[in-house]
Parts: C-alpha cells; structure tokens; sequence
C-alpha cells in the first residue's frame, strides 16, 4: 500500500474514533531533526463551549503549550506532523488502539488492537463538575463514617469527602499528562486509616477500569488491620497495607509513589524511595517541617525577617519545599506545587507533584544557592539521594 493510503487509514480510524466519541488520547512521539524544540504533541477530546473540539498540547523543551482545534483543522495539523515531524503516532480509543510507525525511511506501517483496560472517555475544560466516585453501595465511605447506609455523605463526613474528591481530581489530572500502564504498582507512605489511599483504589479501578496493585504503608499495626478488614470486605483484591516504617522499606518498581502528611523528613524517604523504585509519578502533601528550620542561619536583611518565630516556621516550609521540587527536577521530573485541602491532620495544604522529564542539572545548582543564602547546611532528600 501506498504511504499515503497508510496515513490515510490511520486518520480514518482516528476520525472514526472522535466521530463516535470513543476517542481518548492520541500521542506524537519521536521527533524528526525539522521538529526543532517540539518534543511531543498530545490531544484529547474537550467539551468547549457545548462543542466537541480536540485540545492540543505542543510539549516543547522548556514549556507546554495548549491549543484547541475543531475536526476539520485539528485533522489538517495531525495529517501534516506525520512522518514529517513525528515518527510515532499513537491512537488510543476505547474500542481499539492504533499505531502508526514510520521507520527511518520514513515508511509507515499502521498496527491496530483492541483496547485494553482504556479508561472511560472523560472530557475536561467546561463538562458539569461531578462527584469521581460513586457513593451509593459504597462499603468503604459507609465503613469510614463518610456516608450514610443509603449513599448520603454525612455532615460529619463532607470535609473528609470534600479532600477525597479534590485528591481524585488532582490524580486524575497527574494521570492524564503521565498516563499509567494497565496494572499500575502504587505504593502510598503514611497511609493512616487509608482513606486516601481507598480513595486512589477505588477511582483507578472502577472509574479508569485500570487493575491496581496498592500498598499502603502504615507504621501503627491497628490502623493495618483496620484497613486491610476493609479492603478485603470492599473486594479491593489489589489493596493491600503494611505495618512498616517507611523509612526502611524498600519494594520493587513502582509506577507511582504517595505521601500524604508524612511528617517532617519522612516525605523526604518517600521522595527518595519514590526514586530509587523508579516511579513516574511521585505525590506529596508535606508536613511538619523541622529538618531545615533547626538550620536558618541567613546572613544580612533576611535575619531580621526571621526575628519571629512564625515567620521562620513559615520560611522553613517555603525552603523546605522549594529544595524538595528543585531536587526532583534535578533528578528528572517536571514539578509542580499547589495547594490542597487541609482537614484535622494539619494546616498545611500544599502538595508537589512529580512526573518523569528530562534530568535538569541546573535546578541542583539552584538549590545550592538557595542552601546557601539562608545558611542551610543540608536539606534531608540531598542526603538520601547521594546513597541512591
Ligand atoms: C498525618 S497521617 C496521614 C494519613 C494519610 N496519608 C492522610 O493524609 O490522610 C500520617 C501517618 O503516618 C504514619 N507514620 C508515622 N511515622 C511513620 C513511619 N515511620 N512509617 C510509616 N508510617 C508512619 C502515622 O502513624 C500516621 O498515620
């Protein structure tokens, strides 16, 4: 077959896939030498203004960029990155995936199979805002005090329900940009009663249609066997928690790594076990930050900003974190921090998220003049990685 009878059917499977709305994600990987600073190129299907668009991103080196296209013109941009400025295109719908290859040649050979464990279609931008997990016949919120026998949260439940929701929401979100494979191995740090890490379960399998492996790492043995009685009551087959100290745990590969409110250094462990398992994606809610502000010692103007006690609490946490991104930048992921919701455990809301990129040494270096202006011998997650 011609090439471009080739190229032709893939965009024929694509078109049919948008038509019908079965279309969840197409990538453009392998850029050629005329791709220049673009690296990828993803689109999904988005729900703008009641219309059915295709939501682009251009991922170039340093930065993303998001465009929206209608078919007609979103069909001419993809039509035209094939084999010139893309060598892989891949199609994943939920009937079926598509792959179009282009070998140095640059000849195409298209592959298609069934989908496999393909999420539902979920659109962003302006679709209603719903609840991501079903509440009705819910055994683990009804266990949780959450809700009621009937599916109704509780009003002593929707502060708790209200954090569940926002967590799935930004897991979902890291998820999207960093899909995870079909059985993804997740381990959750500090899992506490574990409703977070239900949560997580739950959403992955019954909303995604994924098969998870789960563990939730707890060091308070009733809290273990509290959860694992649920998980096993709730038919979570792939949850399981552990009665370990996190920070000697040492697992197998992970897709993802959690900690939510590990106090103090131990999101620093989790960050570094996170590392040395090789995860993707690696989530943290810091809390308790002591490990940097025994060390504040900075010279000049900014001791006097440190004269109170809240304010060095303050810029504690500010360093703290602002190192800890850094770090993980330097080791090769794309970071982010944003704000959470806070409940009982703590005030402290942010969370930094993780997913894989290119290594950027410079971010290293940023940390150490950071360290520096403020006096800070060392910060805890340095230390763990110099013996990764
Ligand atoms: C503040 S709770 C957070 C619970 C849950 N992640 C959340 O955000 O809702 C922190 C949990 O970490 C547990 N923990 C403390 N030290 C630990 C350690 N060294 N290893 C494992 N878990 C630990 C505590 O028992 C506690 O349940």
């Amino acid at each position: 077959m011609e090439p471009a009878a080739i190229i032709d059917r893939f965009m024929g499977h694509l078109e049919a896939a948008f038509a019908e709305g079965a279309f969840i994600k197409l990538t453009l990987s392998k850029p050629t030498g005329e791709a220049g600073e673009l690296k990828n190129l993803y689109a999904r299907p988005a729900l703008i203004g009641g219309k059915l668009l295709l939501s682009f991103t251009f991922r170039y080196t340093t930065r993303d960029e998001t465009k929206n296209f209608e078919w007609p013109e979103a069909s001419a941009l993809i039509r035209q990155q094939l084999g010139s400025i893309f060598l892989n295109a891949d199609c994943i719908g939920a009937r079926e995936e598509v792959s179009l290859q282009f070998s140095r040649k640059r000849i195409p050979r298209l592959h298609a199979r069934p989908a496999k464990n393909a999420p539902p279609l979920l659109l962003e931008h302006d679709s209603p805002k719903k609840r991501l997990l079903e509440t009705k016949g819910n055994a683990w919120l009804y266990a949780m005090g959450i809700t009621n026998a009937q599916g109704e949260v509780l009003a002593a439940g929707q502060r708790k329900f209200r954090q569940i929701d926002k967590y799935i929401e930004i897991v979902d979100s890291l998820i999207r940009q960093q899909p995870l494979p079909p059985q993804p191995r997740i381990v959750d740090m500090g899992a506490g009663k574990g409703y977070l890490t239900f949560a997580l379960y739950d959403h992955l399998k019954n909303n995604l249609g994924l098969d998870p492996h789960i563990t939730g790492l707890e060091i308070r043995p009733h809290l273990v066997e509290f959860a694992n009685a649920l998980a096993a009551e709730a038919g979570f087959a792939g949850l399981h928690f552990e009665a370990q100290d996190l920070r000697e745990y040492r697992g197998g590969a992970l897709d993802m790594l959690i900690a939510l409110h590990a106090c103090d250094t131990l999101t620093d462990y989790a960050i570094a076990e996170g590392l040395r398992a090789g995860a993707d994606i690696i989530l943290v809610a810091p809390c308790c930050h002591k490990q940097i502000r025994k060390q504040l010692n900075p010279a000049g103007v900014l001791k006097d900003m440190l004269k109170h006690g809240i304010l060095q609490e303050r810029q504690a946490e500010l360093l703290t974190d602002s190192i800890r991104a850094l770090l993980l930048e330097a080791v090769g992921y794309q970071t982010k921090v944003f704000e959470f919701v806070s409940i009982e455990h703590t005030n402290k809301n942010l969370m930094i998220s993780g997913i894989r990129a290119q290594p950027n040494p410079e971010s290293r270096e940023k940390a150490a003049a950071l360290k520096q202006a403020f006096g800070i011998e060392y910060h805890h997650l340095e230390k763990l990685l110099e013996d990764l």
